[in-house]
C-alpha cells in the first residue's frame, strides 16, 4: 500500500500545505507547520471526519416546524451558585463546556469541586445528585487524591481515572449507565490513535474534542473540557474548539490576587458576559456572593461623617486618583475602584500601563481630556489599575476612568461616597448607559450617597441634582463638567491645580 501523502498543517490557522515551510503562507505565523499523516481508512466509529458512512447511504431529513413539543431535560445544578450562574442556571445535559484559563489559575480545583458537589452525598435529595467522572490526562491519581483531600471532598463518590486515549474514554463512557457529568482535564493531553500527530496539535485537539462531544450528545452527559491558554491569552489549539462547544468559560484573575473570575464568553443556553466570583483559599475556591464588597475592600469607603455639602470633610483622609465605578457584569451590578497615577514623563515617550482595562480606550480618554478640556494629561506617564483583579470591558467605565485621571492630575480626591459611570464620546459628551437603576441601587446598598452619571435620556428629567434610591444624582453632560466638579472640590491645602485653565 502506498504511504499516505504527508501534509503539513499550520497550528495557528489550521491551513493545510503540501510542503514544509518556515512560515505559513496563509496566516504568516513562523514555525507553525507540523507534519500530519492522515490514516487512509479510519476504523469504524472513530473517524476523524465523523463521516463513517458513504454519502449514498445517508437518510433523508425529516424537516419539522419551529413550534412543537420540545423536551428539554432539566439543568444540572452543581450547587456552586457562582458556577451555576455563569452557565445560565446549571449545566445542560448533552452539552459541552470548555473552561479556559492560565496555568495554575484553579481550573482543576474548581472542576474537582464541581464534580464532588454534584455527586450524591448523605442528606442530599436523590434528584439533585448526579454521577460525576473526572478524567485527568495531566496529573497522576495520587495528585488528584491529595487535592481532593485538601478540598475536603475525598469522601465524595466521584469516579476518577487517569487516561489520555480518547478510544479508552469512549469505550468506558459509551454505555447506558454513563455518568451525568464528565470532566476531561485537559483536552490538549487527549489523543486519538487514528491520527499520527502528537497530542496537543491542532488536528488531535480538534478530533479528540469532536469525538468526546459527539459521545456527550449521544449519551446525554455534561462534558466539561479544560483548555490551556497560550502566552497570548487565547485557547491553545484551533479556534474551532470554541465553535464546537456550547459554552466557553474563561477563568481569569491576577496572579497576586486571591480573586478568580469565571466569565462566560459564549453560551448557547444563557447570557454571556455573566461572571462568577471566587476566592482561592487554602481549601480551594470559595464563592463570593457579594463581589462589590470584595472589590472595594481595603478602601477607605464611605466616610459616614462626610457631608455632601462639605467637600473637605467628604474627601478628608482620602487619596486622589481613585474613583468607584458602578459597573454591570452580565446581569449583576458590581462596584470596583479605578485607580490612576500620573507622573511626569522622564523619557521622551510617555508610558502607559493599564491593568484590567483597555489601553486604547485609555489613550482615547486622555486625548479627549487634552483636546476638549484643556488638561495636559497625555504628556505624562499614566498608570491605570482596576482594583481587585477584575477586567472591565464596559465603555460605561469611561467617566470613572476620566474622574480618576483628573483627580490624580489635580490631586483632588473624588468624594469617597460617590460612584461614577458614563460613556465618553470623542466630542467630550457623556453618553447615557444602560442599567442605570441597577447601578444606582447597588451603590445605595453599599452605603454610597452620590452618583456622577450621564444626563438622563428623557429631557424632562432635569439637569441638576435629583435623588434616586437615596443617592443624590449629579448629571454630567460633558467631560468639562466633571473637571469643573473636581475643580470646585479642590482645597487650597493641596497643591495648586496643574494644567487646569482657571
Ligand atoms: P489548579 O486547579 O491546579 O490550576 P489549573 O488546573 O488551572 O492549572 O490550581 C492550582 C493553584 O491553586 C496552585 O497554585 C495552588 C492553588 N490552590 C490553593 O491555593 N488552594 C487550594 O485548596 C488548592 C487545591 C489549590
Ligand atoms: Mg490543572
Amino acid at each position: 500500500m502506498p504511504r499516505p501523502q504527508a501534509r503539513f498543517v499550520c497550528q495557528q490557522c489550521a491551513s493545510v500545505h503540501a510542503k514544509w515551510t518556515g512560515r505559513c503562507e496563509d496566516c504568516g505565523a513562523w514555525n507553525s507547520l507540523i507534519e500530519e499523516l492522515p490514516r487512509e481508512v479510519p476504523p469504524q466509529g472513530l473517524s476523524p471526519r465523523g463521516l463513517s458512512k458513504d454519502r449514498r447511504s445517508g437518510h433523508r431529513l425529516g424537516f419539522v416546524g419551529l413550534t412543537g413539543p420540545s423536551m428539554l431535560p432539566p439543568r444540572r445544578r452543581t450547587g456552586i451558585a457562582e458556577l451555576d450562574r455563569v452557565c445560565g442556571g446549571g449545566f445542560v445535559p448533552g452539552s459541552a463546556v470548555l473552561v479556559g484559563g492560565d496555568p495554575g489559575i484553579g481550573k482543576s480545583t474548581l472542576l474537582l469541586q464541581a464534580a464532588a458537589a454534584m455527586a450524591p452525598s448523605p442528606g442530599k435529595p436523590e434528584a439533585a445528585s448526579a454521577t460525576a467522572a473526572y478524567i485527568t490526562g495531566e496529573e497522576a491519581i495520587d495528585q488528584v487524591r491529595l487535592r481532593a483531600e485538601r478540598l475536603g471532598v475525598n469522601e465524595s463518590p466521584v469516579l476518577l481515572a487517569a487516561a489520555s486515549s480518547v478510544r479508552d474514554i469512549a469505550a468506558s463512557l459509551d454505555r447506558d449507565d454513563a455518568p451525568d457529568l464528565v470532566v476531561v482535564d485537559s483536552i490538549q493531553t487527549m489523543y486519538l490513535d487514528t491520527l499520527d500527530s502528537a497530542p496537543g496539535t491542532v488536528s488531535q485537539v480538534r478530533a479528540a474534542a469532536q469525538e468526546l462531544i459527539r459521545l456527550a450528545k449521544r449519551r446525554g452527559f455534561v462534558l466539561i473540557l479544560v483548555g490551556h491558554v497560550t502566552k497570548e491569552g487565547v485557547l491553545a489549539g484551533p479556534r474551532v474548539l470554541e465553535h464546537m462547544v456550547d459554552t466557553v468559560l474563561y477563568f481569569e484573575g491576577e496572579r497576586g490576587h486571591q480573586f478568580r473570575i469565571l466569565r462566560a464568553v459564549k453560551n448557547r443556553f444563557g447570557a454571556t458576559d455573566e461572571i462568577g466570583v471566587f476566592e482561592m483559599s487554602d481549601r480551594g475556591l470559595v464563592e463570593v456572593a457579594n463581589p462589590s464588597a470584595l472589590f472595594l475592600a481595603g478602601r477607605t469607603t464611605t466616610d459616614a461623617s462626610a457631608e455632601l455639602g462639605d467637600p473637605a470633610a467628604a474627601t478628608a483622609g482620602q487619596l486622589s486618583g481613585s474613583a468607584v465605578f458602578a459597573g454591570i457584569e452580565g446581569t449583576r451590578p458590581v462596584l470596583v475602584e479605578v485607580q490612576a497615577l500620573i507622573a511626569p514623563a522622564v523619557l521622551g515617550t510617555p508610558r502607559r500601563a493599564v491593568v484590567g482595562w483597555d489601553g486604547t480606550r485609555l489613550a482615547m480618554i486622555a486625548a479627549v481630556l487634552d483636546a476638549r478640556c484643556g488638561l495636559s494629561v497625555g504628556t505624562n506617564d499614566i498608570y491605570l489599575n482596576v482594583a481587585g483583579g477584575l477586567r472591565i470591558v464596559e465603555p460605561a467605565a469611561d467617566l470613572a476612568v476620566a474622574a480618576a485621571l483628573v483627580s490624580a492630575l489635580t490631586e483632588t480626591p473624588v468624594p469617597a461616597d460617590t460612584v461614577v459611570f458614563g460613556e465618553i464620546a470623542l466630542s467630550g459628551e457623556v453618553r447615557p448607559v444602560g442599567h442605570t437603576a441597577a447601578r444606582i441601587k447597588e451603590a445605595a446598598k453599599l452605603g454610597f450617597r452620590a452618583a456622577w452619571t450621564p444626563l438622563p435620556q428623557s429631557p424632562g428629567a432635569g439637569r441638576s441634582r435629583a435623588v434616586e434610591a437615596g443617592l443624590s444624582i449629579m448629571a454630567i453632560g460633558h467631560l468639562s463638567g466633571l473637571v469643573t466638579q473636581l475643580a470646585a472640590r479642590h482645597t487650597p491645602r493641596r497643591q495648586t491645580l496643574r494644567g487646569i485653565a482657571q
